[in-house]
């Protein structure tokens, strides 16, 4: 059911990268709510060109651009204001990547040159993203930009090696930089902590299936999933949430606060 919550509203949505994506669910949710957006995403990820059938579903152009270039960015925020006709009013950073991981390396014995493109290309993009729509002024006042990130920013999974603490650099340039634009155009900056969520780069984790279902037995309404996600993120974009900032928000069906379920000592053999 659709609420028009994003009636008249603008964006810029990264990271749909296909149908299971966080993102891609997003912009469908958006474009119900009756946003309109540009959707963007690496050059390389759109080679294999599904992301043209969520544009064509949403009435919506692809700029590609690689986050971690600022040039790149550039051009999406001055495009999608001539496109869209004006400033934008959200945007949603859903990206993330570690070579660390992606070679199965192991945190202790992490390499350096990927260790620094994991954190250019999940973190520092996030930066990025916010000094060019701020030297551009393309938020409007109000607007709200959302991150989505991973509780290993808080607590240690073995399993997410470099990108636990890229995720928590993510969350303090949320922080950071929600105060400074904040004060200036009242522009909010959050980031969600999400459940393990079956997409590429949720997958691509090593032991992910296991781990899922650990989450799932912890958590008492069970994983979030992507569709919830979206709805979550579209009460963020929406002026519903206008005094919320600088937060890093669970969206885990209760899991961060959970210390242990029966479900679980069940499955350890403890009556
Ligand atoms: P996904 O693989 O569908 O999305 C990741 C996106 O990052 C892809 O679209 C990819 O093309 C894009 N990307 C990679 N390098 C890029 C670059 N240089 N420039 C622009 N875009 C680039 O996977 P998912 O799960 O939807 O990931 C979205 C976000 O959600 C990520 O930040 C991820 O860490 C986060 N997240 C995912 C969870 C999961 O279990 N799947 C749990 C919590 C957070």
């Amino acid at each position: 059911m659709a609420y028009n919550l994003l009636k008249g509203k603008r964006g810029i949505i990264t990271g749909a990268l296909n149908e299971n994506s966080i993102a891609w669910k997003i912009a469908e949710k958006a474009h119900e709510e009756g946003a309109t957006f540009v959707l963007t995403n690496a050059p390389v990820a759109m080679r294999m060109g599904e992301i043209n059938s969520l544009a064509e579903k949403t009435g919506s152009q692809v700029i590609p651009a690689d986050a971690t270039s600022v040039e790149d960015l550039t051009n999406l925020f001055t495009q999608s204001q001539e496109i869209l006709g004006g400033k934008v009013d959200f945007v949603l950073h859903s990206i993330g990547m570690s070579v660390n991981m992606r070679k199965n390396i192991p945190y202790t014995e992490s390499n350096y040159d990927y260790f620094l493109k994991g954190i250019d290309i999940s973190a520092l993009s996030f930066h990025k993203m916010l000094s060019v729509a701020r030297k551009l002024d393309a938020i409007n006042e109000g607007g709200s930009v959302v991150a989505l990130t991973y509780m290993a920013a808080q607590r240690t999974y073995p399993f997410y090696t470099d990108m636990a603490d890229i995720k928590a650099m993510l969350e303090s340039i949320a922080r950071s930089f929600g105060y400074h634009y904040g004060l200036e155009k009242k522009v909010r900056i959050n980031t969600v902590s999400q459940s393990p969520t079956k997409t590429t780069a949720g997958t691509g984790i090593k032991g992910f299936g296991d781990f899922f279902d650990y989450a799932q037995a912890i958590s008492p309404l069970g994983n979030a999933d992507a569709e919830s996600c979206a709805d979550y993120c579209i009460t963020l974009f929406s002026d519903l949430t206008r005094m919320v900032t600088m937060q890093n928000l669970f969206h885990d069906g209760g899991y961060s606060s959970t210390g242990v379920s029966n479900e679980v000592m069940t499955k350890l053999g403890v009556e």
